[in-house]
């Protein structure tokens, strides 16, 4: 049977600044998508590069003294430096300022021109110098920029412009007829109202600046940024040429996939699908646009000072513990708060507690009751293992088929989950004394099965830990593809060779305060409530600094370590999902959390309780011995305000 294909791109990113943990998400989803596609038997092709022209870039690299191509060199080796810690195994790099885009975009602006679908007049907007963007007046966002919130510049000049509005109606029609192109499904609702409204022509050359493709029979202008970048994912299949990967990965491949952040996501459904329209080129399959990891300040940025550098917390934490850090805790679309705390947390949890310890108390054991030979059992499973195994399977490919990777690596880790929990249910310490060899033998094999599945799966993310794994088990690596990942497939025995821990847990400091300013700090406390006794009335102003929403829970799990607290995602908007720790655990079960509507406070200072930073507080009612979360009076939707 023929091979099947898959085409997964980046973004290409702008050199106008070291990359950060944003960046390193798409990238990483992108790295796991490619490596279960093969692992699923497709051929892979897998782009990211780097958008090097645009006035941006021009700026910082006059500022720095240096020509733009000397500084962009630079900084691309930075991206590959990060691209080659973080394991991304890309297939091709692709940079704009390379000669074989500047020949494709050539290319293809002419043929747009040629056909009458590009023409020249004067241009009279607004021009966002930071996102590189122009507007209309009705796109601007309270006379600002809609994408990035700076203020705009009014620019009137001469430019050719490309002519979007004939191709409204064309593209709306493919948007409605093929309902997976943009996903998630909020992304493509607001892509449908947004073309409603009506497309405007766009200008697309520039006069202004020199660095960037000009247009070959006009070469005082510069091809505008946006069809020069959006370009990038045919040069490096090269269109031009019709070569072979152009066959392959674009002319007769169904799954094209771009993956972008939820701010470019407009650009790629709306200006690179016409302008394929309009070269006779065929559409990609699907556009994913995933949200923003947020740091103290919102959106990570060099100018609000917020970014975190991946590269220290790859030599802190290890690459894998990182790839799976940010793919477990984004969820699929929506926004994510970044903290070091819950980095930690996740690993401690997931990794260390849960799928390291696993392994090396199964090892123990084989080692300990079996000489190290693990057993090998053919029937006696316990039936309630086998069907949640298959279950597990089911919804990890259901759920990374739909790019929900944090959806896919919590179906694992359910079957983990059960791992531990069948050592402790079985208690082979006692199996072994009572000489009930049999039993023993199945609850080992199951382990082994266990962990053998859990691994292979896992194995786009944890790209290191395989092998690990492999190695400690014994394992031969033919057990590991994915035509084995069914239960009872290990069919030989082998022997196990114990190792080091696969995470080691990281231990939390907690900052203890000195006990002088924690005495100062609990006076402070005291006269603070004592003013508010004698006052205990508020104003209506008072009440109205509150900000309440009413909110969705996604996730609950309880605090490891503490009795009280629950850490929880609750969903307050479309697109923010925020992490809230509550005090709850005594009186709740997580799984009867999940898919309550609860009310958040939303305007509170973030705070940190046992490690974990926690977003808003939700509002509860206490009796005598009970707490009872208040919810809304039948259904609301996530974000509705509270007043
Ligand atoms: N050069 C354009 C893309 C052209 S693609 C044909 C660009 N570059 S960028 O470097 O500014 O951003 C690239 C990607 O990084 C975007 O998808 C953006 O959403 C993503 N991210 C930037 N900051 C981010 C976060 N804080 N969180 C998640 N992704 C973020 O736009």
């Amino acid at each position: 049977m023929e091979k099947k294909s898959f085409y997964v791109t980046t973004p290409i990113y702008y050199p106008s600044a070291q990359l950060h943990i944003g960046h390193t998400l798409t990238t990483t989803m992108a790295d796991t998508l490619a490596r279960y596609k093969k692992m699923r038997g497709y051929d892979v092709y897998f782009l990211t590069g780097s958008d090097e022209h645009g006035q941006k870039i021009e700026k910082v690299a006059a500022e720095k003294g240096m020509k733009p191509i000397e500084y962009t060199d630079g900084i691309v080796k930075t991206f590959k430096n990060l691209w080659s810690k973080m394991h991304i195994d890309y297939d091709d790099f692709i940079r704009t300022t390379e000669k074989r885009h500047y020949d494709t975009v050539q290319a293809l602006f002419q043929k747009i021109y040629d056909q009458g679908d590009i023409y020249k007049g004067e241009y009279e907007g607004y021009y966002c110098t930071s996102c590189e963007s122009f507007f209309t007046q009705f796109q601007l966002a309270e006379g600002h920029c809609p994408d990035c919130g700076k203020a705009v510049d009014i620019v009137k000049e001469e430019s050719y412009f490309f002519k979007m509005s004939k191709y409204g109606d064309r593209l709306l029609e493919y948007i409605e007829s093929h309902p997976h192109f943009i996903q998630p499904e909020s992304r493509r609702n607001e892509m449908i109202s947004f073309i409603k409204m009506g497309l405007e022509d766009l200008s697309v050359s520039r006069t202004t600046f020199d660095w960037g493709i000009p247009i070959t029979m006009d070469r005082g202008h510069i091809i505008y940024v946006w069809f020069d970048a959006l370009t990038n994912y045919i040069t490096a299949l090269d269109y031009l040429d019709d070569g072979p990967l152009y066959e392959q990965f674009w002319k007769n491949n169904d799954e094209i996939v771009h993956l972008v952040g939820k701010d470019i996501i407009r650009f790629h459904t709306i200006i690179w699908p016409i302008i394929l329209m309009a070269a006779g080129i065929k559409l990609p399959t699907t556009v994913f646009g995933h949200g923003w990891l947020l740091s103290g300040g919102g959106k990570m940025s060099k100018s609000v000072g917020n970014v975190v550098d991946p590269l220290v917390l790859i030599d802190k934490y290890g690459a894998d513990s990182l790839r799976y850090f940010l793919l477990r805790e984004m969820p699929s679309g929506s926004d994510y708060y970044y903290s070091e705390d819950a980095l930690v947390s996740r690993i401690n949890m997931d990794l260390a507690n849960d799928y390291g310890n696993l392994l090396s108390r199964t090892i123990s054991m084989i080692d300990k009751y079996f000489s190290g030979n693990i057993p090998l059992v053919k029937d006696g499973f316990d039936e309630d293992l086998v069907t949640l195994s298959q279950e597990v399977t089911n919804s990890y490919q259901k759920h990374m088929d739909k790019f929900e990777l944090s959806l896919a690596l919590q179906a694992v880790f359910k079957l983990v989950g059960k791992g531990n929990k069948l050592i402790e249910e079985s208690a082979p310490w006692t199996l072994y004394k009572e000489g009930n060899m049999e039993r023993l033998s199945v609850v080992l094999y199951q382990l082994v099965e266990i962990i053998r599945m859990s691994t292979i799966m896992l194995s786009p993310v944890l790209v290191e830990t395989g092998e690990k794994v492999m190695t400690q088990l014994g394992v031969d690596k033919e057990y590991f593809t994915y035509d084995k990942l069914a239960f009872g497939s290990l069919d030989q025995s082998f022997k196990v060779a114990k190792g080091t821990p696969l995470f080691p847990r990281i231990e939390i400091e907690v900052e203890e305060k000195p006990k002088k300013a924690q005495k100062e700090e609990k006076k402070k406390d005291i006269k603070t409530k004592e003013k508010q006794n004698e006052d205990n009335l508020i104003s209506i102003d008072d009440f109205a600094k509150c900000k309440f929403k009413v909110g969705k829970v996604l996730e609950a799990e309880k605090v490891e370590g503490t009795e009280k607290l629950m850490k929880l995602s609750v969903k307050v908007g479309t697109d923010e999902i925020r992490t809230v720790v509550a005090g709850i655990a005594q009186y709740y079960l997580p799984q009867d959390l999940i898919g309550k509507k609860v009310i958040v406070v939303y305007n509170l200072k973030p705070a940190k309780l046992r490690g974990i930073e926690s977003h808003g507080m939700l509002l509860a009612a206490k009796g005598e011995n009970d707490l009872k979360l208040l919810t809304v009076d039948g259904d609301l939707e996530e974000g509705a305000e509270v007043s």
